[in-house]
């Protein structure tokens, strides 16, 4: 007996449509504004890109929009933008033509930047009983007609708010636009299909597909983002042992002593110990797998950049760093008198405010190899938000 053949599996391709000029915020057009460090724009990308049923994401933008588009992307790995027209959907329509093959499409509008993976998981199994799906929610406030003054109560049931994504066989929805009469134009996708006898399934949306219209859903959707932010600790911890010399480094500061601290950089521990946190709290190795000690170019390297490089490294995943708390653990030198001095250095090149740094000291009672003086040991937590996709 052969095996049956299994069937294979549909290929789905992302079309984001951000060719609008964003009228009713006003300035920049929305979808190129940011939210937590981030484009709306590339929000909406990133949420589509790793969906695993997405093979590829085609953005439409605007004519004159190349850079905006160049700076709110950066080097995503994305097939060139298509130009879209004067409406959305003839942006579609632009957008559609320059998919390629793929059987499946999901169209989306830039300016709803955080797609939960859930919605394009309902959206492709209701394409298994419907050539369209949609993602929709009930209207829960009063609904009425307006203008100068309240007209009539509008009954609000049976009436659903229609979001994007829309999901749609591709031959289906390209046939459909393609018979849509020039002169008309389609509040959404959903409409031409059914306009073509296309039927579209429902499925559930999300509060947080809204579209960002105005100035004020803006502010909403930032602090919507903060809140959702995830907070990591990462711990580090460093050794150095002191060696002849007349001075040593400790949290970027030099400090005379009768010993120095041998090591390949300049030995900070409590720097070393922070840097060691930072990447902790982000899940980014450590600072032997990013500075190894067997490269030349960290010979007696002052340890700042080293901090510098960390922060660096959380502020790319668009983290913030919340807080540093430092425990430096010598015999000698004596940390109190240096103390202020070492946060002040520190915040600063982390660039957060001093409250965010915690310096402190202790002895072992004389125990080990820091309580006979042999070396100077530091730990230090750092805890971070990263925002929630990471
Ligand atoms: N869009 C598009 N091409 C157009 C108009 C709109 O690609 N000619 C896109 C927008 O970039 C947005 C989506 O369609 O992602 C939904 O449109 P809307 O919210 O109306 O955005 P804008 O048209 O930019 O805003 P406004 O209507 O306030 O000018
Ligand atoms: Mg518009």
């Amino acid at each position: 007996m052969t095996e049956p053949t299994p069937l294979a599996t549909p290929r789905t391709v992302a079309l984001i449509v951000a060719a609008g000029s964003g009228t009713r915020m006003g300035g920049v057009p929305k979808q190129y504004r940011m939210i937590g460090g981030r484009s709306v724009l590339a929000h909406a990308i990133d949420r589509l890109m790793v969906h695993p049923a997405v093979a590829s994401v085609q953005v439409v933008i605007g004519a004159g929009q190349a850079d905006l588009y160049r700076h709110a992307v950066g080097d995503r790995a994305l097939p060139p933008p298509v130009t879209g027209g004067d409406t959305r959907r003839a942006s579609v329509l632009a957008g559609l033509t320059a998919i390629g093959e793929a059987d499946r499409v999901l169209i989306h509008d830039a300016a709803r930047p955080f797609v939960p993976p859930t919605v394009i998981d309902r959206l492709l199994a209701a394409l298994a009983r419907s050539p369209g799906a949609v993602p929709a929610l009930a209207v829960a406030d009063s609904l009425a007609r307006g203008g100068e003054s309240l007209g009539d109560a509008v009954p609000r049931e049976g009436v659903v708010r229609v979001q994007t994504p829309q999901a749609f066989h591709l031959d289906a929805i390209v046939a459909a636009h393609r018979a849509w009469p020039q002169d008309r134009e389609a509040t959404d996708d959903a409409q031409v299909l059914r306009a073509h006898g296309g039927g579209v399934a429902i499925v559930t949306g999300d509060p947080l597909l809204d579209k960002l219209t105005y100035a004020g859903d803006f502010d909403a959707a930032e602090r919507g983002m903060e809140r959702r932010m995830i907070s990591r600790s990462g711990m580090g911890f460093d050794v150095h042992a002191f060696c002849p010399g007349d001075h040593l480094w400790l949290g970027g500061l030099r400090i005379e002593h009768d010993r120095g601290l041998a090591g390949h950089s300049d030995a900070d521990v409590a720097l070393h110990a922070i840097v060691d946190a930072l990447l902790g709290a982000i899940g980014d190795g450590d600072i032997g797998s990013h500075f190894p000690p067997s490269d030349p170019r960290w010979r007696g390297a002052a340890s700042d950049r080293f901090v510098r490089y960390a922060r660096d490294r959380v502020i790319a995943r668009r983290g913030v760093i919340d807080h540093i708390d430092c425990t430096i653990i010598c015999e000698t030198p004596k940390v109190g008198p240096h103390r202020a001095a070492i946060r002040t250095l520190v915040a600063a090149m982390l660039q957060v405010r001093e409250e965010a740094v915690s310096i402190k000291a202790t002895t072992t009672e004389r125990l080990g190899f820091t309580g006979r003086g042999e070396g100077m040991a530091a730990q230090a937590i750092a805890t971070v938000r990263l925002p929630p996709d990471q």
